[in-house]
């Protein structure tokens, strides 16, 4: 066999939103389909990786071969993480975490109670994952290449640029607007300490391909592991 890019490579990513209970029934969420993050899964086992994959809730088959750990809130994801990770190579986090989580759950669900008052929601900051694994001695070392990714409404290049110095990675790739919510397709734009290069308008599948081949070309010190 020919060899593959990411060969002995091992990939923990994250995607899809996360969910923040408020009750029983109730909870907040970000907008995010998981297929950004599915489709690099699927390119990086592909390419000779090994996968691990932490998913909010998402309505998506998990690629062939490719571990999957479902999760629901950030916390969860945080914990699924800290515990794949010790043994990854490459974390790349791409799911929207809600920034806030209610600050208690309530056991039974709120009952309007007619009076027309509304609930007093409070709430508190979620931790932020990726900053967390950027931060870890591994990924100081060089040995744990950490990628973030960014959707913004507006000056994306100066955002993702200011975001990747931030969180303390290497590399940023953002979103290129409008929002693609959903969509199967998408650009991006790749920010590293070197610059930025855009990666057009194409399939999400074809993207993950292209950011696999990207990331390797980034991990010369890993390869010859
Ligand atoms: O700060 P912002 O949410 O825009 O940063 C986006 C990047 O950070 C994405 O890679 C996202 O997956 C990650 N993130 C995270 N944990 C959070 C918030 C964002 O891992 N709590």
């Amino acid at each position: 066999f020919a060899p593959k890019v990411l060969d002995g490579h091992q990939l923990l990513i994250t995607a899809g939103p996360t969910f923040e209970a408020i009750d029983p029934v109730r909870g907040i969420t970000n907008l995010s389909s998981g297929k950004m993050g599915f489709a690099i899964a699927a390119a990086a086992k592909a390419a000779g990786a090994e996968v691990t994959l932490v998913a909010g809730p998402v309505h998506l088959p998990t690629p062939r071969g490719v571990q999957r750990i479902n999760v629901q809130s950030a916390r969860q994801m945080l914990e699924a993480v800290q515990s794949h990770v010790a043994h990854a190579s490459i974390f790349i986090a791409t799911a929207a975490v809600a920034d806030w989580r209610p600050a208690s759950f309530n056991d039974q669900k709120i009952k309007k109670d007619g009076s027309g008052d509304v609930p007093a929601l409070a709430f508190v900051e979620n931790p932020d994952i990726l900053a967390t694994v950027a931060q870890s001695e591994r990924a100081q070392r060089g040995d744990l290449y950490c990628v973030g990714f960014a959707a913004e409404s507006h000056d994306l290049l100066a955002h993702a640029t200011a975001k990747r110095v931030r969180k303390g990675v290497p590399l940023l790739v953002g979103n290129i607007g409008p929002a693609t919510f959903g969509q199967d397709d998408n650009a991006l734009l790749l920010v590293d300490a070197h610059g930025h290069r855009e990666l057009p308008r194409a399939s999400k599948a074809a993207l993950g391909v292209q950011l696999v081949q990207e990331l390797a070309r980034r991990l010369p010190a890993l390869q010859a592991k």
